[in-house]
């Protein structure tokens, strides 16, 4: 439909049809099958609100969703709209998305995002409330698993590749769809690390830190974005003129369509921030939220409002619109079964190259954090392999639960027998995931069968001692983390320590593969283990490619883009911190005497520093050079470094840039800014020269009076393996 046609379907509406377009209903209303992700009002589901709904969600059955389509048209001119949380892929489910983080290659995300895209539009989904592009600092926040670290430049260039894989360039092509970034915004700041609470943030950090993944992916043309649950100093994101009105629409000038959160207009008034959910409607709609997700404010509200004056008949025809141009650029409104043609219900999605890449997402994905020589394995040697993660499947989040047709992949047992043959290699269970008191409903069923704890310890405890090497497969459990998940506790479940200690009795030869939502709490594994390997959650493929980099035939090239903490007691810390105020002795976190900014129980350091990761070959990194030492407003410099590959693999090597402003009258500007990032391939014995052009932009920040400026005098820019490295040069802009 052209411009004036879309005019003419919204003026052919009526007042209650143009506000059902903006009601998004729960699938549970027309199926029972459908994933319910939050709590759903039911009770005035059955009223007409289904009949006039404008979309609703993650309803996954082509038959089914043509007979929910053929029946909403009868009563309905304009067809529903089906939307879905696609998180890390439909079928073939690539790693989470901290993980793809930690492959510090965006590429790699766009065309997984391309591919998820392919595969969820021929399964009825027309959007996808995807990426999240949180950045998030506090490893207790259940949710840092569905973000890229906790950097804004990574969240940023992640954000985007996932916007133009999903989205193409062409919204109306068969095998794309419209990207909902989410969750807008500083969702991960909260000040506890608890779900759906207050950032207290100021306005540098928001502008800094939080809002730049956001601008840059509806520059790159995100068709939705949903405001977050929590409050950012005290106002709901979802009625924070602010941030929806001032900065998203008058200043980014985005004119898709903002989603609400599940409920959250509803919960606003629950929670006192408004009266009552007329008011929450108009609060809500005033600040350009186009559709309300679920919680029936808009639905039993607006006509009256309108109606009585309170609201303008003209508010609800913009949002509408908004509504219908999506529809219209999905071209839906053209054929309303485009994304769920019967040729598609038995469409073959395998692919030998799709499951290659997504073997080699995992690789790239996984971060080698210490290795004595104990990795890679040798087939020939006497090799136990324990643990609870290496006999079960389905390696990925929860969030893959949502997609009934996801692949769920193969476990480590299963996997090993698959190369070497089912006699070589066995594995034992060795513990339960997690102690009673943390488990969820669904994870108790599971763990409460025999044999018990006590059992699978002596078991593993047996097999540990008559074998040369042990591989610990541990980690949190996918209910651990995720919505409403958040933990004080960061450490590894007890049984699993229980275990790692009484093998480590018997055997010091202990490789530990972790599969974490979060920066766990690691330290005596850490220290006690002789190779460790961060998976986190690698999906469909994980099983495959970690036993590829556990033989060698695969090369772990992940670098970290969270901080490992020493202890929970140092949560949150970043690489980005700003300046420790006063006494600091050594800025960067060196203790000179008693007056420091310090724990005196723990070190400032942490564990493992952001950007940091090994490999199964050495890079040396020489020659670090400046094209200048001064630079003015309209110039650029460069910054290049030698790197050696001194090992005897070919491999992967992620170079970083950080750069600080020496002196600085505004402390908040951290001590060292991410800014650029390359990965190289580089084959043994060669040398790779890598540089960087640094600008003006790289330099600015907000002042005191929320000025983006940059400011005279000496920068320094870091240029090596990991954020904690030292090597740096100066210059000064003039
Ligand atoms: C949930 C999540 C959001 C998700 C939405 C729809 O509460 O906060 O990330 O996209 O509801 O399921």
């Amino acid at each position: 439909m052209n411009k004036k046609q879309l005019s003419e379907l919204l003026n052919s509406l009526t007042l209650k049809q143009k506000i059902g377009q903006l009601f998004q209903s729960p699938g549970v209303a027309y199926n029972d099958d459908a994933t319910a992700t939050g709590v759903t009002y039911l009770p005035w589901l059955n009223s007409d609100t289904v009949e006039n709904a404008g979309s609703t969600l993650n309803i996954f059955d082509n038959k089914k969703l043509r007979q929910i389509q053929k029946n909403h048209l009868k009563k309905n001119p304009v067809p529903l709209l089906f939307m879905a949380d696609i998180i890390n892929g439909y079928r073939l489910v690539f790693p989470s998305s901290i993980a793809q983080g930690c492959s510090f290659n965006p590429d790699l995300a766009q065309k997984a995002a391309k591919i998820t895209a392919y595969e969820a539009s021929k399964c009825g989904v027309s959007v996808t409330f995807s990426p999240m592009i949180d950045v998030a600092r506090d490893a207790r926040w259940g949710r840092i698993s569905e973000g890229y670290g906790e950097t804004a430049l990574l969240n940023k260039d992640f954000g985007v590749a996932n916007v133009k894989g999903y989205q193409g360039d062409d919204l109306s092509s068969d095998d794309t769809i419209a990207a909902c970034v989410k969750h807008f915004a500083a969702y991960g700041a909260t000040y506890d690390g608890r779900d759906y609470n207050e950032a207290q943030i100021s306005q540098n950090t928001l502008k800094s830190v939080y809002l730049p993944p956001f601008e840059a992916c509806i520059k790159a043309g995100a068709r939705l974005i949903m405001p977050s649950f929590n409050t950012i100093n005290g106002i709901p994101c979802t009625a924070n003129k602010k941030l929806l009105k001032d900065t998203l629409r008058d200043k980014w000038k985005f004119d898709g369509v903002v989603i609400s959160d599940y409920g959250a207009i509803k919960e606003t008034a629950d929670i006192g921030g408004a009266k009552d959910y007329a008011e929450t409607a108009k609060m809500s709609l005033e600040c350009g939220v186009d559709i309300d997700m679920v919680s029936e404010s808009y639905y039993f509200n607006l006509e009256k409002l309108v109606e009585n004056g309170e609201v303008d008949e003209k508010l609800i025809d913009q949002a509408v619109m908004r509504v219908l141009m999506l529809k219209n650029d999905l071209g839906i409104l053209d054929d309303p079964y485009k994304y769920i043609k019967e040729e598609f219900d038995n469409f073959d999605f395998s692919s030998e190259q799709h499951e290659d890449f997504a073997k080699d997402f995992v690789c790239q994905s996984s971060v080698l954090l210490k290795n004595e020589g104990e990795l890679p394995l040798n087939k020939k040697d006497d090799i136990a392999f324990i643990g609870p993660f290496s006999v079960i499947n389905e390696l990925m989040t929860n969030w893959s639960r949502v997609t009934p047709h996801r692949d769920k992949g193969i476990s480590i047992e299963q996997a090993l027998a698959q190369k070497f043959g089912k006699n070589k290699f066995s594995c034992i269970k060795g513990s339960k995931f997690a102690q009673p008191e943390i488990r969820s409903v669904k994870l108790e069923k599971f763990e409460n069968a025999s044999p018990s704890q006590e059992e699978l310890i002596k078991q593993a405890v047996s097999k540990a001692k008559e074998s040369k090497k042990v591989v610990l497969f541990l980690g949190e459990h996918k209910d651990l983390f995720g919505e409403a998940t958040s933990r004080s506790d960061i450490s590894l479940p007890k049984p699993q320590k229980e275990l790692f200690d009484a093998v480590y009795e018997v055997n010091k030869n202990i490789t530990v593969v972790l599969f974490a939502g979060r920066p766990l709490e690691i330290k005596d594994i850490s220290q006690k283990s002789k190779a460790l390997l961060y998976v986190w959650f690698p999906g469909t493929y994980g099983a495959e490619a970690i036993v590829d980099m556990l033989f060698g035939d695969a090369v772990p090239s992940g670098k970290l883009d969270m901080t490992l903490p020493q202890c929970i007691g140092q949560v949150p810390i970043f690489c980005e911190k700003p300046v420790p105020s006063h006494y600091s002795a050594s800025i960067e976190g060196g203790i000179k005497h008693a007056y420091s900014c310090r724990w005196i129980d723990v070190t400032n350091y942490p564990l493992y520093p952001f950007g940091y990761g090994l490999s199964y070959t050495e890079f040396e990194y020489s020659d670090i050079k400046i094209s200048a030492d001064t630079m003015t407003r309209d110039e650029k410099i460069t910054v290049s470094v030698d790197v050696t590959n001194k090992g005897g693999v070919d491999a992967y090597e992620t170079v970083q840039m950080y750069i600080r402003d020496v002196v600085t009258p505004y402390l908040s500007t951290p001590l060292k800014t991410l800014k650029a990032y390359k990965k190289v391939f580089i084959k043994q014995g060669e040398t790779a020269k890598v540089c960087f052009e640094i600008n003006e932009e790289m330099l600015k920040y907000y002042n005191i009076d929320n000025e983006y400026i940059s400011e005279n005098g000496e920068f320094k820019v870091f240029v090596g393996a990991n954020s904690a490295e030292d090597n740096f040069v100066k210059f000064t802009l003039k």
